[in-house]
């Protein structure tokens, strides 16, 4: 089979999987059950629960204790980004293909029905603990989810991110804003994955600075595609970071430097990740791939 066969295939199963953990459309609270669904269902590449479960794989996980965490790490995601698009962050009005959630459910129900996917993730994996005995992995996941969510990860990006729209910021601002808003979720991803499974400590800190690199490579081609690529492609409005006044790595370094700089950063994940015990092809193709992706 070949990488986009896989990948497809992977993508299928992670959809698969998130769909079964969502919550049912009913009762009073209606309105935000559809919320939070119409966000979750408008597609999305699912690279976190994918690379979550491919971890999992490559040490050895099996059982399907692993999938309430690949819904709720794509929940806590998809809650970042319904926030991210909100009038008072990035105010942007399409995302995955569609309107945002508060263009389509107004701006409280976006406030709300973001946090309350946030919220959901917890309630989500929380139900592992009736899936196995092994509740001391159960924890140290949820406690590495936890901390790369809030102010010490991706929140913490987010706000230091948001406080300077418009401002000249240095390099190890922007890098402080890039290791915490993107990076910090694919390092929950890969390192849950990885402890489910098993992985001792200096595996999984391995695993995490693989996917911190995978992060920064991510986030900088991410800046390149918004100054390169139609909103049609994206799914989500091109410029939207000049509309923002933002410094990106594409403002500091221009488009050929900051191309050099996903390179580097994926390198430098695939050779950690060549570093492990254990080796996943798919997983090491996948990295290559997010540096030359389109979307
Ligand atoms: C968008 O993430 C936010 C960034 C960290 C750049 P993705 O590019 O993974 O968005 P979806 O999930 O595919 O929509
Ligand atoms: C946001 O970065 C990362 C998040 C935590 C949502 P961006 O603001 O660049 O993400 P996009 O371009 O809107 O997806
Ligand atoms: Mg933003
Ligand atoms: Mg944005
Ligand atoms: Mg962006």
């Amino acid at each position: 089979m070949n990488f986009k066969e896989e990948l497809q295939q992977r993508t299928a199963y992670a959809e698969e999987v998130i769909r079964k953990w969502l919550p049912e459309e009913e009762g009073f609270a209606l309105t935000m059950a559809q919320a939070m669904n119409y966000s979750m269902c408008a597609g999305g590449k699912r690279l976190r629960p994918i690379l979550l479960l491919e971890t999992f794989r490559l040490f050895g996980g099996e059982g399907e204790v692993v999938e309430p965490f690949m819904a709720g790490i794509e929940m806590i995601h998809t809650h970042s980004l319904i926030h991210d698009d909100l009038p008072a962050i990035d105010n942007d009005d399409y995302r995955r293909g569609r309107l945002t959630t508060h263009k389509v459910y107004g701006e409280a129900m976006g406030v709300l029905s973001g946090v309350s996917l946030l919220n959901y993730a917890y309630e989500t994996m929380l139900r592992a603990f009736s899936m196995t005995e092994d509740s001391v992995h159960v924890i140290r996941a949820l406690q590495i989810m936890a901390d790369r969510t809030g102010i010490y990860g991706m929140l913490g990006g987010q706000s230091v991110d948001v406080e300077n729209d418009g401002k000249p910021i240095d390099k190890a601002t922007l890098d402080y804003i890039y290791e915490h808003k993107t990076s910090a979720l694919l390092e929950a991803s890969m390192m849950t994955g990885a402890v489910l499974a098993g992985a001792d400590e200096e595996q999984t800190k391995l695993i995490g600075e693989a996917a911190s690199a995978i992060g920064l490579a991510f986030q900088i081609q991410d800046d390149i595609l918004d100054v390169t690529c139609t909103s049609e492609e994206l799914g989500k409005p091109a410029h939207s970071d000049e509309k923002n006044n933002k410094v990106t790595y594409v403002t500091l370094f221009g488009i050929e430097e900051a191309s050099a700089q996903v390179k580097k950063f994926s390198e430098k994940a695939v050779e950690i990740l060549d570093r492990l015990n254990n080796k996943n092809e798919f997983l090491e193709a996948l990295v290559r791939e997010m540096a030359e992706r389109r979307k």
